[in-house]
């Protein structure tokens, strides 16, 4: 904390810098960096405008403007006396709105008076009239900045710096410009170019010299002057003395400008603060000037408005097309969609395109812009970034996936927390509707059913043994196949699972699929095989002879498990009696038995007892028979689900399993559990 005199102190520096810098320091100077707080006597049209610039003339045509300190400046103690040194700086600017033609100048004036009382404008520049013009009574000292030359006053040329004693004849003129410190060298200065210029006056009492420079704003003063005169003023200043500045306009509108100014008796004048000075306004010329000042703030604020509306639009649109692009997926820029094509594809995501809600996530329809190929996008929300690399590695290898059987893969895109992928769209939808909801379509045939369950075998017999590399499906059901237009049954949403597999922690055993399909030893282990595939593959096939889901939560107890309830048939002799009802008959009995059968035989709880997809293809196709099932145990049939680790993590994909109680329904169906 400060203590009171500390306070007191910076408030008294403050105060004293304050006035410093915006008025006189003390009684011998001034300083003005703008003149909003100076107090200055104004006349003719001169003004001070609102951003403290000192504007002699406003473009108005033959008229002159005077602006002087208000106070007198003492430049002498006694009348007879010699005049004291002075020296004054100030930073001024002609702008012509018909460059390079101007309307006459300016000029630094000592005066008696606070005003030119009876002076011209024009060439008289604001100072003299013609009556006065050269008389030693006016009083007057000025340094004249010229832009007209006038042979009457003998002006030299029509950008000239001149010392006016008493008249408009200068005493020492030269042309505008500037000594160059660096090799002497004169460099001429246009003083209506409308750019700042800073001008030196500096009178020595002593030697009896004046000397006036002149410099582009930003440079330093130069060493020689470009007016140097010996000269006493004396006999041409009074006691006291008002100090200024007059400016006139001729028949070209022009403006006149000082933009800061210092001023001191006996001694050097203070420096000017650039950066404190008032800016010019921008001027073109006059025509453009008026239709520029009328019409530019509407338009300009109509276009920051645009531009504001089209920034926001813009950052909008960015955010909402934002996607997650690393390096390493430039290798898959070919299967990579822009997240704008397929927001434009589908609407937007809109409600009216959504296919399905899959347990992975939603599924729309859309059709891509530019090709007019329609689509499933499926959006799954992802939050591990872990594995992604190796996931899109595999989703980009699967899309070379060809298969009758098999939904093509078509891409993928990623954002943030989010992985999309888009397959080809399959126009009869999935098997599952056409299973459960009977009312759409009527009910599938036992022709339409052999044919799409031989078609899955066979693209799962592919993804396993047929490609390159295995491919373990790990979410085969009803749901998952879907049809074309020519009713083929079609794998869809391979590899998806891995997604999971590869974003957990390996600590625990997250077990991805659905319940009902998931084969024993996929749940106690997590690790999905070929095998394990086989027995989801059964559960289907069932699923789809039978026309009811692997597990029903509605049925009862003994019938909650469909393998048991086939099992249970089979058993009794009358297999047939678990085919479909809603079938009525319709169906090849034979080719029914051996199905349920096989079947049966794929959700063997025993891994190593069920066949590969090449066996269930060969059975299936009549070549080869089916073994003897009444050979196998009973313990080895049926859906083992018991508690074991891991279970809390058991995720379920099958919406329709809610409210499905794994635990309880777990030792309820060990019915051929047989431990
Ligand atoms: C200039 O100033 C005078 C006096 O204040 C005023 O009558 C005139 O309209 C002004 N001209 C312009 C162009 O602003
Ligand atoms: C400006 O100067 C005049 C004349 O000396 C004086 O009357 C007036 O009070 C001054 N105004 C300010 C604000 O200093
Ligand atoms: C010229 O100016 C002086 C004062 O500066 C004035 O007394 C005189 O009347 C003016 N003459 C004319 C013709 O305006
Ligand atoms: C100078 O002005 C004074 C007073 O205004 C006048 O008496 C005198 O005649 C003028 N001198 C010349 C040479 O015009
Ligand atoms: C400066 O201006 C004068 C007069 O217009 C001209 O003669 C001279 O060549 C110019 N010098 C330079 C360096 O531009
Ligand atoms: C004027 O300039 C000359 C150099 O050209 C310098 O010697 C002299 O001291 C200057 N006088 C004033 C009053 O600055």
């Amino acid at each position: 904390m400060m203590n009171y005199f500390e306070v007191v102190t910076i408030l008294l520096v403050l105060i004293l810098f304050s006035s410093d810098l915006t008025s006189q320091g003390n009684n011998n100077g001034l300083i003005f960096n703008g003149f909003q707080k100076a107090n200055m006597s104004l006349d003719g049209i001169a003004k001070i405008t609102s951003t403290g610039l000192l504007m002699l003339t406003n473009g108005t045509k033959q008229e002159q403007g005077h602006a002087f300190y208000s106070n007198p400046i003492k430049f002498k103690n006694t009348q007879d006396e010699a005049s004291s040194s002075f020296s004054t700086s100030f930073v001024f600017s002609i702008i012509s709105e018909y460059q390079p033609l101007s309307a006459h100048g300016m000029a630094f004036v000592i005066a008696p008076t606070r005003g030119l009382p009876g002076a011209l404008p024009a060439s008289y520049l604001g100072l003299f009239n013609e009556s006065n013009e050269g008389n030693v009574t006016n009083h007057v000292v000025a340094v004249e900045l010229d832009t007209i030359q006038n042979l009457g006053f003998h002006d030299i040329d029509d950008n000239h710096v001149g010392i006016d004693i008493n008249g408009l004849t200068s005493s020492l003129s030269s042309p505008a410009g500037y000594y160059d410190d660096k090799d002497g060298g004169f460099r001429n200065l246009s003083l209506v170019s409308g750019t700042s210029k800073r001008v030196w006056v500096e009178y020595d009492g002593m030697v009896k010299q004046m000397n006036v420079t002149i410099a582009p704003l930003k440079f330093d003063k130069p060493t020689k002057p470009l007016l140097s005169l010996s000269i006493d003023i004396s006999p041409h200043i009074n006691q006291m003395m008002y100090v200024g500045f007059s400016s006139s306009t001729g028949s070209v509108f022009t403006h006149h400008y000082v933009l800061g100014w210092s001023f001191m008796i006996n001694g050097k004048a203070e420096e000017l603060v650039l950066s404190q000075l008032p800016k010019l306004p921008r001027v073109g010329p006059k025509k453009k000037s008026r239709f520029l000042t009328m019409g530019i703030p509407p338009i300009i604020l109509s276009l920051v408005i645009l531009s504001l509306f089209g920034v926001a639009y813009y950052v909008r649109r960015k955010r909402m097309f934002a996607e997650v692009v690393e390096d390493w997926e430039h290798d898959y820029a070919t299967r990579r969609f822009s997240f704008k094509d397929l927001y434009v594809a589908t609407e937007g995501f809109k409600e009216k395109e959504l296919l399905g809600t899959g347990g992975f996530g939603r599924v729309y329809r859309g059709v891509l812009p530019d090709s007019k190929i329609e689509i499933a996008v499926k959006r799954v929300s992802h939050e591990s970034r872990q594995g992604m690399r190796e996931f899109v590695a595999e989703i980009v290898s699967l899309g070379r996936l060809r298969h009758r059987n098999l939904v093509p893969l078509l891409g993928y895109c990623r954002r943030k927390n989010e992985l999309i992928l888009v397959y080809e769209y399959m126009p009869n939808g999935s098997l599952d509707k056409l299973l459960y909801d009977q009312n759409e379509n009527g009910c599938l045939s036992w022709n339409q059913r052999f044919r799409i369950i031989k078609g899955v075998a066979s693209g799962l017999f592919y993804l396993h043994e047929e490609w390159e590399q295995v491919v373990v499906h790990r979410d085969v059901k009803a749901s998952n196949v879907l049809l074309d237009n020519e009713m083929n049954g079609r794998l869809g949403d391979f590899g998806l699972a891995r997604l999971y597999d590869h974003g957990t922690d390996p600590q625990t055993t997250h077990v991805v699929g659905t319940l009902g399909y998931l084969a024993p030893e996929h749940t106690r282990t997590g690790k999905a095989t070929t095998s394990s595939d086989v027995y989801s593959f059964g559960a289907f096939l069932l699923e789809v002879i039978c026309g009811r889901r692997p597990i029903d939560h509605q049925a009862t107890s003994e019938s909650l498990i469909l393998v048991d309830v086939v099992y249970t048939w089979w058993k009794k002799g009358d297999i047939l009696k678990a085919v479909d009802p809603n079938l009525r008959n319709n169906y090849v009995s034979q080719e029914a038995e051996m199905m349920l059968k096989l079947g049966m035989l794929c959700s063997n709880s025993e891994s190593v007892d069920r066949p590969s997809m090449r066996q269930v293809m060969l059975y299936m196709e009549g070549a080869v028979a089916l073994p003897d099932i009444s050979l196998l145990g009973i313990s080895t049939i049926g859906v083992t689900l018991s508690s074991r680790d891991g279970c809390e993590n058991f995720a379920m994909s099958n919406p329709s399993s809610k409210g499905f109680s794994y635990s309880s329904s777990a030792t309820e169906s060990s019915i051929f559990g047989g431990r």
